[in-house]
């Protein structure tokens, strides 16, 4: 069953400051969106499957545990590429399988560019890796190619969603789970999250005119 999942802690709150600041440049707003990253992947990996496995330690032989799942982390071009080093150096093995989608500036829908999943082969779990989830149109478009792929457990990465966004994406796919940093309350008429942070992909990559 989908749920959302908000990180409520003083160091995302804390670190939340500094990435929303405007006057955050480029290189620390990158190193905040790794900071928080960390911090929503212990929640994002806390019902992972396990499966025993025996270890030699140098004092004994035990049996441990380890991750069963293939996992795929699936980042949102441009800016999920953000959220792609802290949740790779947790989990080593996830296979990384890039979406390309950008907003209309008019319409504010997603519009497709790049999607190379392979035909056949879905892992077991997918994480959307979004540090934002505004209307929620990329999100949704992204759970409805992961649900073609095949995946059964998907689940939404982001830093700061907005409440009609999250609403609507638990509306449509009440079984997939959200995890945010923060829900912020609305959009703004340009389709912006208020407060929010601008936009996170000029925000990362120094783009911003
Ligand atoms: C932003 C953001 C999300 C999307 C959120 O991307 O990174 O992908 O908009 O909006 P939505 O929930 O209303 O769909 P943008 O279009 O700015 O592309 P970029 O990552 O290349 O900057």
């Amino acid at each position: 069953m989908g749920q959302l999942v908000v990180l409520n802690h003083p160091l995302v709150a804390h670190h939340l400051s500094i990435l929303r600041a405007k006057e955050t440049p480029p290189y620390l707003f990158r190193q905040q969106i790794e900071r928080l990253s960390m911090l929503l992947a212990y929640k994002v990996t806390e019902a992972l499957p396990t499966e025993d496995c025996m270890i030699e330690t140098p004092v004994a032989a035990m049996k441990s545990q380890r991750i069963s799942a293939r996992i795929a982390l699936v980042p949102i071009l441009r800016a999920g590429l953000g959220l792609v080093n802290p949740l790779l150096n947790l989990l080593p093995d996830a296979e990384v399988w890039h979406l390309g989608m950008y907003r209309d500036e008019a319409t504010a829908k997603p519009v497709e560019y790049y999607c190379k999943l392979p035909a056949d082969g879905a892992t077991d779990i997918a994480i959307v890796l979004d540090p934002m989830l505004a209307t929620g149109g990329s999100t949704r478009m992204a759970i409805m190619t992961l649900k073609k792929w095949g995946v059964k457990d998907i689940r939404v990465f982001s830093v700061i969603a907005a409440q009609p966004g999250v609403d609507e994406v638990i509306r449509e796919f009440p079984d997939v789970s959200i995890f945010v940093c923060h829900v912020d309350p609305e959009l703004n008429q340009h389709k912006f999250i208020v407060p929010g942070l601008g936009d996170a992909g000029d925000r990362i990559f120094n783009t911003q005119r």
